[in-house]
């Protein structure tokens, strides 16, 4: 007897993206991101303003999702949400909305960490592609969090290297606004980077213990160094706008794989993912295509689509709770501050 379809409606609602996706089993079958441009003029997320948005799109993403993935509301068996971490005004949303949708449906409701979904992305179908086999790696780099994570199964991961300061994401859009570029800068960086010389500037690189990062020297010493240039030339960064975004680009990815190198050497696992909003970067995707090749690793690369934040990630990691049959209660609350 074949076993029955799965249908579970994902909700993400962690920062400034409203998004619903619907998937079947590991199939998505939607994936709707709402963004929030109003950010932008502030130079980075103001909370208020993102959780004010999330009450505007969340219905009408819902709605989006739930018609383009040509399903009724009544075959979808459970709801998936980010319960946290994240900002707790957006996460409320998310939750509160969910709670209501599986109160009104009479389904079960799956409490999602955003994190486990980032790294779970790597399962949803896609074409035959092959997915990651337990255990490996998955460096987890976003505008909030930069983590090596050891994954030992769908739902049991280990953070054994982190930030002490800024994430990864922070110091791509704290660079980037040194150079005039708007909230968030991550992508311009990437696109400059690519026209432009990386080793033209050196920046200084930390020195932290284990498998850390830090990269708030890095902030400074890009501050310090073009405050010192422009005094000299007020259009200097205009003139090497390429080259810096690509020596800043240089310099971070530099960082990331240092540590995940010798974490993969002292734990020696082959199978290398990299997962988060910072997973888009080019740069970053052709170093571990590179370093791939050097260390024998299997490398698993996100789908554009799936490396910011999304609600397909949210959906599969429903699935695989849901197969656990752990399933949350109205008495679930968001979380600011949830651990792997
Ligand atoms: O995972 P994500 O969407 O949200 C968080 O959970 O934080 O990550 C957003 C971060 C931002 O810092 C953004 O600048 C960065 O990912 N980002 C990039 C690129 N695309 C997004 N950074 C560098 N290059 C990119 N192409
Ligand atoms: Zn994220």
């Amino acid at each position: 007897m074949s076993q029955k379809d799965i249908i579970i409606l994902g909700i993400e609602s962690s920062c400034d993206d409203t998004s619903a996706a619907i998937i079947k089993n590991e199939t998505i079958l939607s994936n709707i991101i709402a963004g929030q441009e109003i950010h932008q003029i502030y130079g980075g997320v103001v909370p208020e303003l993102a959780s004010r948005t999330h009450q505007q799109n969340i219905i009408p993403v819902v709605d989006a999702a739930i018609k383009k993935a040509g399903i009724s509301m009544n075959e979808i068996d459970a709801i998936a949400f980010t319960k946290g971490p994240g900002l707790l005004g957006s996460l409320v949303v998310g939750t509160s909305f969910s709670k209501a949708f599986a109160l009104a449906l009479n389904i079960p409701m799956l409490d999602v960490n955003h994190m486990h979904g980032h790294i779970l992305a790597h399962f949803i179908d896609d074409e035959g592609k092959e997915k990651p086999s337990f255990p490996f790696i998955c460096m987890t780099v976003s505008g909030g969090h930069t983590q090596i994570v050891l994954v030992k199964d769908f739902l049991e991961m280990e953070v054994i290297g982190q930030t002490i300061d800024d994430a990864a994401g922070e110091a791509f859009d704290k660079a980037a606004k040194i150079l005039g570029f708007p909230y968030p800068g991550g992508p311009l960086i990437d696109k400059h980077a690519q026209l432009g010389d990386a080793s033209k500037f050196q920046f200084s690189k930390p020195q932290i213990a284990n498998y850390n990062y830090s990269f708030s020297g890095l902030k400074t010493s890009i501050l310090y160094f073009i405050q010192k240039e422009v005094k000299i030339n007020p259009d200097f960064i205009q003139e090497n706008l390429n080259d810096l975004c690509a020596s800043i680009q240089r310099t971070i990815i530099d960082i990331l794989f240092h540590k995940l190198q010798i974490a993969a050497k002292d734990l020696n696992i082959k199978q290398i993912a990299i997962a988060g909003g910072v997973s888009a970067n080019s740069g970053l995707r052709n170093k571990l295509t590179e370093l791939g090749q050097k260390n024998k690793w299997k490398v698993f690369i996100p789908k554009f689509e799936y490396c910011t934040d999304n609600a397909a990630m949210i959906a599969i990691t429903g699935k695989y709770m849901f197969d656990k049959k752990l399933f949350a209660n109205q008495a679930i609350t968001a979380t600011a501050r949830l651990k792997i």
